[in-house]
């Protein structure tokens, strides 16, 4: 079974930038360091069978997403200052059509976040996570694909696009977590139910 994290991160910067101040003139990229290292790593490991995307949408050139694939990621350490050094070998790729691998398992790509859940919605059901969606607790998750926003949640517009193409909003209870939070409830929730 597979797991799927995406984070719509609309301040993050796409062009290289200054790896001392990721939460700020980077548009809090330190959110997205810990998203994909939530997503991907566990003590002295990573998740092979766990993807993470992050939907850059801040200036100067929206639209990029990162791709970062569990079953292929080399040279990838845990920490936020890592991370973002990879991202930023990314940003300063020449971005071709489809997905541009820059490293082992890391990707990046030019499409619209109605390609990626287009793309997604073949890998598994997509789930759109908010405070006030149906308790995750009663809900089957099968290859699951879970979106989320940043610090500022995400936009009327790109709620439009997710809630076309999700199965269903849902939620981690009434506490508001960060993104990489709710990734790492997530991946408990999923170890636990596959131990059973
Ligand atoms: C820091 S929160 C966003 C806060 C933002 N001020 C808002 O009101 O949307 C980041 C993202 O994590 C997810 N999230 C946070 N808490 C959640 C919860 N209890 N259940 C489901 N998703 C949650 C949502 O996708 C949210 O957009």
């Amino acid at each position: 079974m597979s797991r799927t994290f995406v984070i719509i991160a609309s301040k993050a910067v796409t062009t290289p930038f200054n790896l001392n101040d990721l939460a700020g003139s980077a548009g809090r990229m330190d959110l997205v360091c810990r998203f994909i290292s939530q997503s991907l790593f566990i003590s002295h490991g990573v998740r092979r069978d766990s993807t993470a995307y992050a939907v850059l949408k801040g200036p100067p050139e929206p639209v990029k997403i990162l791709r970062f694939e569990g079953g292929e990621v080399r040279y990838l350490a845990p920490d936020e200052r890592n991370i973002a050094g990879m991202i930023n070998k990314a940003l300063k790729a020449e971005v071709k059509c489809g997905w541009t691998r820059v490293s082992p398992g890391v990707y990046v790509s030019r499409m619209e976040l109605a390609d990626l859940l287009e793309e997604l919605s073949e890998r598994g059901r997509i789930y759109y996570l908010r405070e006030d969606g149906v308790d995750v607790d009663g809900v089957e998750l099968i290859n699951p694909v879970f979106v989320a926003g940043d610090h500022t949640g995400v936009s009327p517009e790109d709620e439009e696009i997710i809630l076309e193409r999700c199965s269903e909003i849902v939620s981690l209870g009434k506490v508001p977590y960060q993104a990489d939070q709710c990734v790492t409830i997530l991946n408990y929730l999923l170890d636990r139910r596959a131990e059973r």
